[in-house]
């Protein structure tokens, strides 16, 4: 079998560790499933990032949608990050975590009143505002408040990111933003809106992009954008790329950072403008693991199966992306003979899977896994399912490690339901 190894997860005297702490001993003490994180890896994307970027002005927001624990979001504000939201939810928690307002930018193609009424009571750095209609609530909203909002325009490049049909986002067909036209049209409307000022032009592609180009592709009619409204006198600040760069998970060919910050400078090094990105998964997925740990095994006429603690409640992406997660043993045992097997979850659906088809060396009841590069829209896309408890999430720091949530109990998830019988 194949073995992923990092700087963050390696083996050791065939031990797996995140950073200096062997994930056996965390799976032992806390349980399984548990979500275990390296903080290093965090900090070392962030800086990587916002190091390859300083030749222009930019800043950067981590998208805590791909993890929204309040110890993640502060690493990443600690680091000077800003934090894009994309709910009232990701908004609350940001401000839990210590995000100044001033750093938090809100997204959403279908924010409520309430969240714009909150995005302007915080006074966040701006809104992302995806149509029409909702560039008008804004501007009634702010005027009832008495603010001025500070707003961009979501727009759809219509560029093919290439990745999975569920996480593409910038194609005509897709219900983001608005198009190039229309973008145009709603900047021009600036003089009748009084309670508005248009800051920046914003877009998002999708997400896992593996490929630079389409990214160069789409900042270049942005930049058009830009400088058409120039050229009429509407002076915006900055523009925004969103988040979209791909990981690894397997051996995808993917670009390097510098490649893309040099894409992007040489871009809008020109425009005088700041530029805003907003990763989500490169900043989160290979920080995180899920260990799990086998109940049992069992071979049928057609496959065999390793049945483990671990289930799509908990890692939904391979049951509905079909999404490739690496998976492989805490403890190497020497001499075990790979088997080709499905890893699977006790829960009751035939998409229960957190792997299919892959060659792990035998495993045995009581062995642990470890489902790779489940740091991103790994725990925020978990539920309850089958009445299962979410995990606890385990921060490791060198030869530290810490809890940084514990697993629910069962009161939490029947909440009120008892008083209300
Ligand atoms: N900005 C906006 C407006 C977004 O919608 C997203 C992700 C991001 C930034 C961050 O994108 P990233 O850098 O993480 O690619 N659940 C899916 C991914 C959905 C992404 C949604 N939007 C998955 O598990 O693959």
């Amino acid at each position: 079998m194949k073995y992923f190894n990092s700087d963050y997860y390696t083996y050791k005297d065939s031990k797996l560790y995140c950073e200096d702490v062997p994930v056996l001993k965390i799976a032992e003490e806390f349980g399984t499933p548990a979500y275990i994180y390296s903080k290093k890896y965090f900090i070392d994307r962030y800086k990587e990032i916002d190091e390859a970027l300083k030749g222009i002005n930019h800043k950067v927001f981590f998208a805590c949608k791909s993890n929204f624990n309040l110890s993640v979001i502060k690493t990443f504000v600690d680091l000077g990050s800003g934090v894009d939201v994309n709910s009232e939810g990701e908004l609350f928690r940001a401000l839990k975590a210590g995000a100044k307002p001033e750093k938090i930018i809100m997204s959403g193609v279908g924010k409520t009143a309430n969240e714009i009424k909150l995005a302007l009571e915080n006074d966040l750095l701006m809104i992302k505002a995806e149509s029409e209609e909702e560039i008008i609530l804004i501007n009634e909203i702010a005027g009832s408040l008495n603010k001025t909002a500070r707003v961009a325009i979501r727009v759809n490049p219509d560029v093919d990111a290439k990745t999975h049909p569920y996480i593409s986002t910038g194609l005509a067909e897709n219900k983001f933003g608005v198009d190039p036209e229309t973008a145009l049209r709603l900047f021009r409307m600036q003089k009748d809106l009084k309670n508005i000022i248009f800051t920046g032009i914003d877009m998002h592609l999708g997400s896992q992009i593996t490929k630079v180009e389409p990214f160069i592709e789409a900042s270049e009619r942005l930049a058009e954008i830009f400088l058409q409204l120039k050229s009429e006198g509407i002076n915006l600040k900055h523009i925004d790329v969103g988040g979209g760069i791909g990981i690894h998970y397997n051996n995808e060919k993917t670009f390097l950072i510098k490649e893309y910050a040099d894409s992007l400078i040489s871009v809008f090094k020109k425009l005088n403008c700041e530029v805003f990105l907003e990763p989500g998964r490169l900043f989160t997925a290979n920080s995180g693991i899920l260990a799990v740990q086998v109940l049992y095994t069992k071979k049928t006429s057609r496959k065999n199966f390793i049945i483990t603690d671990g289930a799509m409640n908990d890692l939904l992406r391979p049951s509905i992306y079909g999404a490739y997660h690496h998976v492989q043993p805490l403890v190497i045992t020497d001499g075990k003979p790979d088997i080709k097997a499905d890893v699977v979850g006790p829960v009751c659906e035939s998409g229960d899977f957190l792997a299919k088809n892959i060659t792990i060396s035998g495993c045995k009841r009581n062995d642990y896994i470890a489902v790779m590069s489940a740091g991103a829209y790994g725990m925020v896309m978990s539920s309850n399912y089958n009445m299962r408890r979410r995990p606890p999430e385990i921060l490791v720091d060198g030869n530290n490690y810490k809890l940084i949530r514990s697993r629910e109990t069962f009161e939490h998830i029947v909440y009120d339901e008892e008083n209300l019988l």
